[in-house]
């Protein structure tokens, strides 16, 4: 057993370790070297020759720690609001209609192109620390409210910059193929091809992003686009995910899965078929119950069928500014379970386990030797109640890579 850098004691650990629910152990200690998690486990089973004088001790007064939250999938790098549209939308306007009058995303691709890095960054920040406080320490953040490569490229710039500023992970996508933009306005193709083309080698080439999502609906784009954008990114070496059968079923489960995606996300119209690709594939159906409850949807994600199939279900915020501006990922949870039906145990497990396997992360979500010292801890008694209450206290301290990320004196 290495020497800690760090341990808390009196706490109550919820590991999720495989095959044993919550894994929960009272009178816990958990300990860490160099980031990595090295003990958790009973008190009383902790080896002595790991503390040190120099270990650094953090009371736990009886929190319960569970991994730090991971939210696998958010728009929360952008400019300006939506708040016309909300209203529009309460007076029957469907989203639908917003985005053919040249609203929804496009109005957000707009401000976002007209706002400088900084000013970019000032708007968004503040969002990511609002998840921060609610326990996440792992953010997926998409580009594709820019729309050509140098608006892109800023916003991919921005999410970096946050991780950088916040001390947390970011995983960045770029989701240049997430509208038509204005100034290809009926010639999806010609966008297509030069994302293809231009951006996509360019994105690439920067560094920037992590992973590739595309917008496959009647008003993003089609199956044969989509797989066009897919199969590039696949060239270049980058993973894909997809907002698929979100309003319609345009079979995206199957083809995110056929591409051997990482996760399928929204997923409301997706058909049998489509479940039983992800299952095969070992794909990750990412729940958005934001998104759902803001547009009204009335049909819900087939989840008795991702359940019996056995695939991973993760549950994320969706933060964006037209369908779902959401930023607590614990409220997120609270709507799956009361919503979509999922376990307290599901929803927990969706913004941990399965969210990390969503953004293909093998080193955190669970609190096990090796992986990352991630951690939340949080004032409640049960894990459960992190999808219980709709709103209230977020997280005591957050720990990413072992060290504490909340800027108050708890823990810190
Ligand atoms: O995940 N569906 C497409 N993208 C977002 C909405 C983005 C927006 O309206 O600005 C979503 O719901
Ligand atoms: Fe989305």
């Amino acid at each position: 057993m290495p020497r800690f850098d760090a341990l808390i004691r009196d706490c109550r650990a919820c590991t999720l370790a495989p095959g044993q629910g919550w894994g929960l152990i009272d009178d816990a200690v958990i300990g860490w070297c160099d980031g990595l998690l090295a003990f958790v486990g009973p008190r009383e089973q902790l080896p002595g020759e790991a503390v040190g004088a120099d270990t650094r001790v953090y009371p736990g007064n009886g929190a319960l720690v569970t991994p730090a939250l991971i939210d696998c999938h958010t728009h929360l790098v952008f400019a300006g609001e939506r708040v016309a549209e909300f209203e529009q939308r309460l007076e029957g306007a469907s989203y639908a209609q917003i985005a053919q009058a040249g609203g929804g995303i496009n109005a957000t691709v707009l401000a976002t192109r007209a706002a400088s890095e900084d000013q970019l960054l000032a708007q968004s920040l503040p969002r990511a620390r609002a998840l921060l406080a609610d326990g996440v320490a792992t953010l997926e953040i998409k580009s594709g409210y820019g729309l050509e490569l140098e608006a892109e490229l800023r916003m991919l710039r921005v999410a970096r910059r946050i991780a950088d500023i916040l001390g947390i992970s970011v995983r960045t996508t770029f989701l240049g193929a997430h509208a038509v933009p204005p100034e290809y306005r009926g010639q999806p193709d010609d966008y297509i091809n030069r994302l293809c083309s231009h951006m996509l080698p360019a994105v690439a080439a920067s560094g920037l992003a992590d992973a590739v999502d595309a917008f496959c609906e009647g008003i993003g784009f089609t199956p044969a686009q989509t797989r066009r954008v897919f199969a590039r990114a696949g060239e270049l070496g980058l993973p894909v995910k997809l907002h698929a059968d979100q309003l319609s079923d345009l079979g995206g489960a199957a083809l995110l899965a056929a591409c051997k995606g990482l996760s399928a996300d929204h997923l409301e119209y997706s058909n049998a078929e489509g479940v039983r690709a992800l299952a095969q594939a070992d794909c990750v159906a990412v729940l958005l119950p934001g998104a759902f409850h803001c547009l009204r949807e009335t049909r819900k994600p087939p989840v008795a069928d991702l359940r019996a199939h056995g695939v991973a279900i993760a549950v994320a915020t969706d933060c964006n500014p037209g369908t779902s501006p959401l930023l607590s990922l614990r409220l997120a949870m609270a709507l799956a379970c009361n919503t979509f039906g999922l376990t307290a145990l599901e929803a927990v497990l969706g913004t941990t386990a399965n969210a990390a396997h969503a953004l293909g992360l093998a080193d955190r979500g669970r609190l096990l030797p090796g992986l990352r010292a991630d951690l939340a801890l949080w004032d409640i008694a049960h894990p459960a109640a992190l999808a219980y209450w709709l709103g209230g206290a977020g997280a005591i301290q957050v720990f990413s890579a072992g060290e504490p990320r909340l800027g108050n004196s708890v823990c810190g």
